[in-house]
């Protein structure tokens, strides 16, 4: 099939990659120039595992290509999926500039039958207005061609975003007609594994569906960062009443993990633009509301920890003199995204309590330097933040912290103190190991 990928983003590319990777003929189209020359040399915008040798296949093999003639990758293609940013506006709500400068763009160029594809996060109704987009450039034109509006959600996770989208648990289509059904249905028919399916639906239901999908992750966590705090408060290990839970099938095991409260380009974002429509519609998320303090008070947990470790409390100056490591910057792991990530609060936080700070992180140095600056030290490795540092703090999940030489941490650490956000390790084995340790939930 001929497809066309607008908006050379996260989903974008990703998208882009795994259709090309299935035998379609894809065109990747950005505006950014500089983008679509560096792609076109294998130089990738993010860092994703696996994507970077999937580009190069695919581009070898003279299935996928870059370009910034949209007009072009219009004519040549059937299905044109949107997948360009929405970024939050002022108001939380989602800012659809882009998306409809794209249905514009489309619809001042188009010449035969095609399909366009929502895949952009947006907000219920979109499609009908990318639909009035392109009928509005299609009259202006004075022509009469045929197209039809599809709503086909992103699940993927960053770090995971290949594996996410070659193996689905689902796919939403929202579709107002058989006809793009079907052919909607052979495009991700190779994707289809055992567990797979594709759920059909109305346009309005499919974009309603993203939102809520994110909206309830971000819910679990944020129900289980309380749960985690209250554990802290009455001597409960919440990693136990993780495992407790979670064994009851109505629950399941994922994303019940505490820590330093969700990040990343779209819980925060999502959740703020669901209950931007609610209020649209005249009623108040009451959950959400809550979902969102939590997250916002949970980011300050960690340094809490630290403050309460020196019976001190947050008044500027506070931490005056002490000197930390920080091991993980990114919102998450496998990803150098530090978009919302709790580092940065976290950090800001600890330099407005006069301490001093030596950060690392695998992926996302350079990120870290756009936003800190020289603000903080940074390391070449873990183990360089830790000369001269009162303690660690841990912040991001990555593989390679989880287990690390602890000898080595104890004796270059002044003091053998770990904060640690992800509960990456036993609380047990830290005090035998003569650790002072704090962690997300398990500080009996
Ligand atoms: C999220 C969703 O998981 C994807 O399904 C969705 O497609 C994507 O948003 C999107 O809308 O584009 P992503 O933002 O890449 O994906 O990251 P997640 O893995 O969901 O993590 C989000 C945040 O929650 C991170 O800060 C992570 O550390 C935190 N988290 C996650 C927890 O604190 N606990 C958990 O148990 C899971």
């Amino acid at each position: 099939m001929k497809i066309a990928v607008i908006g050379s983003g996260y989903v974008g590319l990703v998208a882009a990659t795994c259709f090309a990777e299935t035998g379609n003929h894809v065109i990747c189209v950005d505006i950014d120039e500089q983008k679509i020359e560096n792609l076109k040399k294998g130089i990738i915008p993010i860092y994703e595992p696996g994507l970077e040798p999937m580009i190069q296949k695919n581009v070898e093999d003279r299935r996928l290509f870059f370009t910034t003639n949209l007009p072009e990758a219009v004519a040549e293609s059937l299905v044109l999926f949107i997948a360009v940013g929405t970024p939050s506006g002022e108001d939380g709500s989602a800012d659809l500039q882009y998306v409809l400068a794209v249905a514009r763009s489309i619809g001042l160029c188009m010449d035969s039958y095609k399909i366009i594809v929502d895949k952009s996060t947006v907000p219920v109704g979109t499609a009908e207005k990318v639909q009035a987009a392109i009928a509005q450039a299609l009259q202006e034109r004075g022509v009469d061609i045929e197209f039809d509006v599809v709503s086909n959600p992103e699940f993927l996770k960053e770090g995971a975003a290949i594996d996410d989208f070659m193996k689905p648990d689902r796919v939403v289509i929202g579709a107002e007609n058989v006809r793009t059904l079907e052919i909607m249905k052979e495009l991700y028919s190779p994707f289809m594994m055992r567990q797979s399916r594709i759920i059909t639906m109305d346009v309005r239901s499919a974009e309603m569906t993203k939102y809520a999908a994110n909206a309830m992750l971000a819910t679990r966590i944020s129900f289980m960062n309380e749960i985690a705090n209250l554990c802290d408060l009455v001597g409960a290990d919440v990693s136990s009443v993780r495992e407790g839970i979670g064994s009851d099938s109505r629950i399941g095991h994922s994303f019940l993990y505490p820590g330093v409260g969700y990040g990343g380009s779209c819980f925060p974002k999502d959740v703020k633009a669901i209950m931007r429509t609610a209020r649209e519609h005249g009623m108040k998320l009451q959950v959400l509301d809550a979902v969102e303090e939590v997250n916002k008070r949970q980011k300050e947990v960690l340094v809490d920890k630290v403050l309460n470790h020196y019976n001190t409390s947050a008044v500027a100056g506070a931490l005056k003199g002490r000197h930390f490591a920080v091991w993980g910057l990114s919102f998450k792991a496998n990803t150098d995204d530090m978009r919302e990530s709790s580092s940065i609060v976290i950090i800001r936080e600890l330099l407005r309590l006069g301490a001093t700070i030596c950060a690392y992180d695998p992926e996302a140095m350079d990120e870290a330097r756009k936003i800190f600056g020289d603000a903080i030290h940074y390391a070449a490795g873990q183990y360089e933040t830790l000369e001269n540092a009162d303690g660690l703090l841990i912040i991001t999940e990555w593989n390679e912290f989880r287990r690390p030489d602890f000898e080595r941490i104890k004796q270059s650490l002044k003091e053998p103190f770990i904060a640690d956000g992800r509960n990456l390790y036993s609380p047990e084995k830290m005090q035998q190991m003569g650790f002072t340790y704090r962690c997300i939930g398990r500080d009996r």
